[in-house]
């Protein structure tokens, strides 16, 4: 074990790691584009972006550049009672990008609470128009992050076990697929009848933690349709989706209805920075508004704001804006989608799905789904041993690369995985 990693050891607390059972983690000192660059001098094919969110690679020069000139410019400064150029420049461009009724922006830190601030905007609209509101609606199989709020809209089970008499109250609907899609919907019907409910949570399109699950936009439709006749708020959860991983510039850009709040984050800041967004629609705003201080919405966190954070956010919007990044998207779009149609039919795969930019194989294990399975150790070894960096929820073993991988490295991770597949034949 090198010195690094003997520190590592003695001093450090590793994120979702079983550290008795756990591989020694890999020592990273150095990475570019697509590659991360190992103590050892062996180099990892990044392919999950570092956690969904290192959507242009790392070591950009241009975000290094802007980030670089902010920070000789405006490090930091409290966001209460203060304004800077960057944070307006961002929203300003966030709300047109998003367009329809969006119009304003509330910064904080990171996907969690990101959500967790367009949990509390829910309840404390309801509270401030004097009809407080308990109950939310999620979908199973939901991840929405890791602090109380969101863990309660999350998927109830090995996670968050020990925190569950703490939650607040949610009721979950199936996730929908083709057979049970009415049903889903009568459900929710059933429920928002009730009136009891603040809101409904989604991560749209995609559900990310679950294992990159894809449902319709055509169902989604209904169940905003469904919502907005029954007055309950709407959260578009596009932490995981936003920043054209579904294809689009936003998953809910595929939709027809609209929903009232959006959460962003990770590749908001081309995913070198930390920075969470939660928008919301003029009318809940005006919600806020009064002569009483106490209808505000009292939150805020150190780092709100971050004038670093928000420079390589603008400057992550000009890369995307290029049409070099469009182009990246499509092709990757297209790769996966001709890889999703040869292997369709392999008996290895129980599902072959893509949307946009991520890909998804559900290995076969003859038993359900599940994140904790000895099949997922043996695939991230397999991938580490050969160079690529590949974190498989469960046995769902996915593909969501920065958009500056080129096609060879592309065609060398569909290699690596459809090798691995084959050890499973035997
Ligand atoms: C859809 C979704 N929401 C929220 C989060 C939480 O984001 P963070 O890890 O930045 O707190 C995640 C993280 O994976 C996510 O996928």
């Amino acid at each position: 074990m090198s010195a690094l990693s003997e520190k590592d050891k003695a001093f450090v607390w590793h994120p979702f790691t079983q550290a008795r059972t756990a591989l020694t983690p890999i020592p990273v000192v150095k990475a570019e584009g697509v590659w991360l660059y190992a103590e050892d001098g062996k180099r990892y094919l990044d392919a999950n972006s570092s956690w969904w969110t290192v959507i242009h690679g790392h070591g950009n020069a241009y975000l290094a550049k802007q980030v670089h000139e902010q920070f000789l410019k405006l490090d930091h400064v409290i966001f209460a009672g203060v304004t800077h150029p960057k944070a307006v420049e961002l929203s300003e461009r966030i709300i047109d990008l998003l367009g329809g009724n969006f119009k304003k922006v509330f910064f904080s830190d990171n996907g969690s609470t990101a959500v967790e601030v367009a949990l509390k905007m829910v309840y404390q609209y309801w509270f401030n128009l004097g009809h407080p509101k308990k109950r939310f609606l999620a979908i199973e199989g939901a991840y929405h992050g890791d602090t109380f709020g969101a863990m309660s809209v999350g998927q109830r089970g090995n996670f968050n076990q020990p925190f569950e008499h703490l939650f607040f109250e949610v009721d979950f609907v199936k996730f929908p697929n083709q057979a049970n899609q009415h049903n889903v919907l009568a459900e929710m019907e059933k429920l928002f009848a009730t009136g009891e409910f603040a809101g409904f949570i989604f991560e749209p399109l995609v559900q990310g933690a679950a294992g990159m699950r894809t449902y319709d936009a055509a169902w989604l439709n209904e169940a905003l349709k469904l919502a907005r006749k029954n007055r309950v708020l709407t959260i578009a959860d596009e932490v995981m989706t936003g920043f054209y991983r579904t294809g689009t510039l936003f998953a809910i850009h595929q939709l027809e209805q609209e929903p009232d709040i959006i959460c962003l984050s990770k590749g908001l800041t081309g995913g070198v920075l930390p920075l969470g967004l939660t928008v919301a629609t003029q009318q809940i705003y005006d919600v806020f508004l009064a002569d009483e201080t106490v209808k505000a919405l009292l939150h805020g966190h150190s780092f709100t704001g971050n004038a670093l954070a928000c420079a390589a956010a603008c400057a992550s919007l000009d890369l995307l804006n290029n049409p070099d990044a469009k182009h990246a998207v499509e092709t990757i779009s297209k790769m996966h989608a001709a890889f999703v149609k040869a292997q369709k039919n392999n008996p290895v795969f129980k599902d072959v799905r893509s949307c946009g930019t991520i890909l998804a194989v559900e290995l076969n294990t003859g038993t359900e789904s599940s994140y904790f399975t000895e099949i997922r150790d043996r695939a991230y070894a397999f991938f580490l041993e050969r160079g690529f960096l590949i974190r498989p929820l469960g046995n769902i073993v996915f593909v969501n690369p920065p958009y500056c991988i080129s096609e060879t490295e592309l065609k060398s991770l569909y290699r690596v995985i459809l090798d691995f597949a084959a050890t499973l034949k035997n």
